[in-house]
């Protein structure tokens, strides 16, 4: 039986004891124990990932309407945080959770964050965040440093100016596409004449006033969601990103944007601004950079804005391994990275940094009483108001792990994302997708029986001579990926179900089906703690829930080749 939470008597000597103060009989320290030990429990933890709770079963645990009136005691509602919240949270740190970007941080982060909470620093203003805010400048210059290796004396100059900001520290990813985007909508249609720019004139009379009838993003058909809710709430509206299509390995087709470049640039019907070309550092669903270098000049030859995605991939560049494949960065007009994903920080932060040190002058806002005018706040650079302190935590792991620390966390996903793939291709019964450039794996369940005919068709397809032979051919590949697509997704709800991996589902027009959508199971290998035993595990688990399910899926298969028309 579960005892009925103490009520406290609400009085205002007790409220006063909940907050520090110099000398205070505060029970601080007696929780913070009690609170380190709750979280340590939760990391020794066996049993499922998720939890078995169903989320109806959930949704009655929390059903309480009316906010509670008397208050309770802390170690009450620590134990109810334990047993309703703590329980049935997922353990992304668990290493046979390999689905998501979202996985296991280094122990001090946890440290971190209580001293984030302690200080209670608003970055908004100096007012509220002293050494913070040259805490997020020097942050910022590390990283601009990284991508734009411009001289020393442009960031001597530049990184504790408060006439400037080299970049932003935002929320996450989606806020710093969308500064990057608020930045070159500026740009595009800059004041002139009458019109004084489009945050004060708007959309529609910045076409208006330079002539032409629509403004533009290009960006491949891996570009993450939140460009197009940037673009959203810019006004520039979802059918007015132009989405290219990507080679064989995921990256942006560059010949599909030059030619398109130049259509929308010789087009004197419809005249188009390009507002910017998004180049992606680390597809989300595919881990694959695009061709930076090129679409960098492409973007310098149009007089456009050129804006790199790297919230996943953008800390790979500390790893001189790496640095091939982000050749062209520096180009970049803007850049974005996540610290929650490759700098395994905890949730939730990320960065947007300009080439420019003048770029984000063009969003500036003031406000008489937070952000005075020639203040020398952080907040009149960025769009959010309020923020934490989040900058601390990349600022302190880059020096408790340094870039040769990180380098190593990177080979050894390497080394994890290889020897996955290699277990794959050796089982028979999976068929792998992608060539991974950064740790995410795109693969299938596919049994042994119906890989082999696949690639019986697919001769019949190259090399036959007889047209039918072709028609038939190409009609039984389409209609048995169709089956394996169902098995597949039957196979990613029997594997939650099962719980004891995981790995994430995403459908690729891209792999080498073309133009048929494939669903692909998708395994994101940075956690440093999933070893070879434990990718053997997972693989021989999918492989056997795979073998079980496809019993149901095999007459089906079987009707599909006899099928002689
Ligand atoms: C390439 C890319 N860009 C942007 C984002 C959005 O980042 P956030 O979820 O931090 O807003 C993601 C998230 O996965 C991403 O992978």
């Amino acid at each position: 039986m579960t005892e009925t939470p103490k009520r406290v008597v609400s009085n205002l000597e007790y409220l006063k004891k909940l907050f520090i103060m110099p000398d205070s009989p505060d029970k601080f320290v007696e929780f913070g124990h009690e609170l380190l030990e709750i979280i340590h429990d939760f990391f020794q933890e066996k049993g499922g990932i998720h939890s078995s709770i169903s989320l109806p079963e959930l949704s009655k645990i929390f059903d309480q309407i009316t906010i509670p009136d008397s208050p309770l005691l802390i170690k009450d509602v620590l134990s109810e945080i334990k047993s309703k919240v703590i329980k049935h949270s997922v353990k992304v740190y668990n290493p046979y959770y390999i689905g998501h970007m979202t996985s296991a941080i280094p122990y001090f982060m946890i440290l971190l964050e209580m001293i984030i909470a302690a200080l209670n620093q608003n970055q908004v203003k100096i007012e509220t965040a002293k050494a913070s805010s040259f805490v997020e400048k020097e942050l910022i210059t590390w990283l601009h440093h990284l991508i734009f290796r411009r001289k020393d004396i442009f960031y001597e100059n530049h990184t504790q100016d408060p006439r400037v900001a080299l970049g932003s520290v935002t929320s996450g990813g989606t806020l710093a596409n969308l500064t990057a985007l608020l930045v070159a909508r500026e740009k595009a249609f800059p004041p002139r004449g009458g019109f004084q720019g489009v945050r004060t004139n708007g959309m529609a009379e910045a076409l208006n006033h330079y002539g032409y009838k629509r403004g533009v993003i290009i960006v491949s058909s891996r570009g993450h969601y939140s460009i197009r809710k940037a673009v959203n709430l810019l006004g520039i509206g979802d059918a007015n990103v132009i989405s290219i299509p990507v080679d064989d390995h995921n990256h942006i087709d560059i010949n599909k944007v030059r030619r398109k470049v130049k259509i929308l640039q010789e087009d004197e019907e419809i005249k188009t601004k390009i507002i910017t070309i998004v180049g992606i550092a680390g597809t989300t669903e595919t881990g694959n950079v695009d061709n930076l270098e090129a679409l960098g000049e492409i973007a310098r030859n149009a007089n456009t804005h050129f804006h790199v995605d790297a919230c996943w991939g953008g800390p790979a560049l500390l790893a001189d391994d790496y640095r091939h494949l982000f050749k062209g960065i520096e180009l970049a007009n803007s850049v974005s990275i996540d610290t929650h994903k490759l700098f395994f920080c905890p949730m939730s932060m990320g960065l947007i940094l300009f080439r420019n040190e003048k770029d984000l002058n063009l969003i500036k806002h003031a406000s008489q009483y937070i952000i005075r005018k020639n203040s020398v706040d952080i907040g009149r650079f960025t769009i959010e108001g309020s923020r934490p302190f989040a900058s601390l935590k990349p600022w302190a792991s880059l020096k408790i792990i340094g870039r040769q620390g990180y380098g190593l966390l990177f080979r050894e996903a390497r080394e994890s994302t290889d020897y996955m793939r290699s277990i794959l291709d050796h089982c028979g019964n999976f068929e792998t997708l992608n060539i991974p450039e950064l740790f995410i794996l795109n693969y299938r369940f596919i049994p042994e029986t119906v890989r082999d005919q696949l690639a019986i068709w697919k001769k019949d397809i190259s090399s036959s001579e007889d047209k039918d032979i072709k028609k038939i051919a190409a009609k039984k590949t389409k209609k048995s990926n169709n089956l394996i697509n169902g098995l597949n997704i039957k196979l990613h709800r029997a594997l939650r179900m099962d719980d004891t991996t995981f790995v994430s589902r995403t459908t690729l027009e891209s792999t080498r089906y073309r133009p048929q959508n494939i669903v692909v199971l998708r395994a994101v290998l940075i956690n440093p703690l999933t070893n070879r035993e434990i990718l053997n595990e997972i693989v021989e688990t999918q492989n056997r829930i795979g073998l079980s399910i496809w019993k149901k899926f095999k007459s089906a298969f079987i009707k599909i080749c006899n099928n002689t028309t």
